[in-house]
């Protein structure tokens, strides 16, 4: 029996492995592009909202498809620890994975601007954490220079295997909707995923797998908005930790992706995130971290003539198109945000009527 599912094993033929690759693998990948149709119908004209629901991967968001390649590419040249600077999720997933392969993993973190249940992750898989008194940029850059010395492989999405095992998720999409959607919203944050995505998308139709190529639409949390400011940002900020990032690695890759495939990025405020993951939680059933639901939070702005920016493709978007957003990661990874908003509770003694009394039935 074949024990391994994942991405190295569905995709083989389009990935950099051979039969030397061992692959470590947590049979990643094949999430959920589960239809959404709330979404769908805010759109309207036909049009159907897809949600790549990338919290089911193993270690809870969309960072597995990258390293089940990073890990094994890292084994087949025998190294022997790993390093990554972190907003959270890669942490989780270098440290889950390092566990799998037998390797040591260390993670920067910036201190205190991590989702607990993320810092969880890292720490019972087993890796070094330290945390430093700067923010992901500082920490990426500790990674560059320590990276830099022999004893350690770089697992950040500056290593090109981690984008190649991320472009897998547009193959998934093209595979179940027998297509590349119309237009693909995505959030921003170190600026791999968009990369990976467009990658993806380019080599699946060149390989002749669909027809068309979607629009990309990228979106940043309005206080780490480098990208759309065109500079990197010095003191990013935003409660969508995970992409709370100020100079983005694949800046270039980024750039690419929106220019060449005629899609645009955009900002939203973290009021929109928040309302946007309540939204979809208690509409479409889908629990995501805030930064996942900056997608979300991205289309209600494309859907709002008078918030949506002039070339927003949106404006145009034609009957019958489909758009897929990517839910990046798991509400439960951050589950803190949703218990600080303090949501109404009801208290009652363990008694029938008084259960019914407090609910006001
Ligand atoms: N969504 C989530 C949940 C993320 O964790 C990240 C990035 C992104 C979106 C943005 O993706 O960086 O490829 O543009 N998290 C990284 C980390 C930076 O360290 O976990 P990107």
């Amino acid at each position: 029996m074949n024990h391994d599912q994942g991405v190295i094993s569905r995709y083989r033929d389009y990935l950099p492995v051979s039969e030397a690759t061992p692959v470590v693998s947590l049979n990643e990948g094949s999430t959920p592009l589960v239809h959404a149709p709330r979404l769908s119908a805010k759109l309207g004209q036909d049009c159907q909202v897809y949600v790549k629901y990338e919290g089911l991967n193993p270690t809870g968001s969309f960072k597995d498809r990258g390293m089940t390649m990073a890990i094994s590419k890292a084994a087949e040249a025998g190294v022997k620890a790993v390093i990554c600077a972190s907003t959270g999720n890669t942490s989780a997933s270098a440290a889950a994975y390092a566990a799998r392969a037998g390797m040591d993993c260390v993670v920067i973190l910036p201190a205190g601007k991590i989702a607990k249940g993320k810092l969880a992750q890292a720490l019972v898989y087993g890796a070094k954490v330290v945390e430093i008194d700067g923010n992901f940029d500082d920490a990426l850059e500790l990674v560059r220079e320590i990276g830099a010395l022999d004893n350690f492989e770089v697992v950040n999405s500056i290593n090109p295997f981690r984008i190649e095992g991320q472009k897998s998720a547009s193959c998934e999409i093209i595979e179940t909707l027998g297509n590349a959607p119309d237009l693909h919203v995505l959030p921003v944050g170190n600026a791999g995923n968009i990369t990976a995505y467009w990658k993806g998308y380019t080599e699946f139709h060149a390989a002749g797998k669909c027809q068309s190529l979607p629009k990309m639409v990228g979106f940043q949390a309005a206080g780490s908005a480098p990208l759309y400011h065109g500079a990197p940002v010095t003191n990013p900020e935003t409660i969508a930790t995970a992409i709370r990032i100020g100079n983005p690695a694949s800046w270039d890759g980024a750039m690419t992706a929106i220019n060449d495939s005629g899609g645009h990025l955009d900002i939203v405020t973290d009021e929109e995130i928040l309302e946007a993951q309540r939204w979809l939680a208690s509409n479409e059933g889908l629990f995501v971290e805030p930064a996942s639901a900056a997608s979300i939070a991205g289309l209600f702005k494309c859907l709002d003539k008078d918030r949506r920016c002039e070339k927003c493709p949106f404006a145009v978007v034609k009957p019958g198109s489909t758009v897929v957003c990517t839910v990046t990661g798991h509400g439960l990874k951050d589950s803190e945000i949703i218990l600080k908003a303090e949501f109404p509770m009801f208290k009652a003694k363990t008694d029938k009527d008084d259960v019914l009394r407090q609910l006001g039935l």
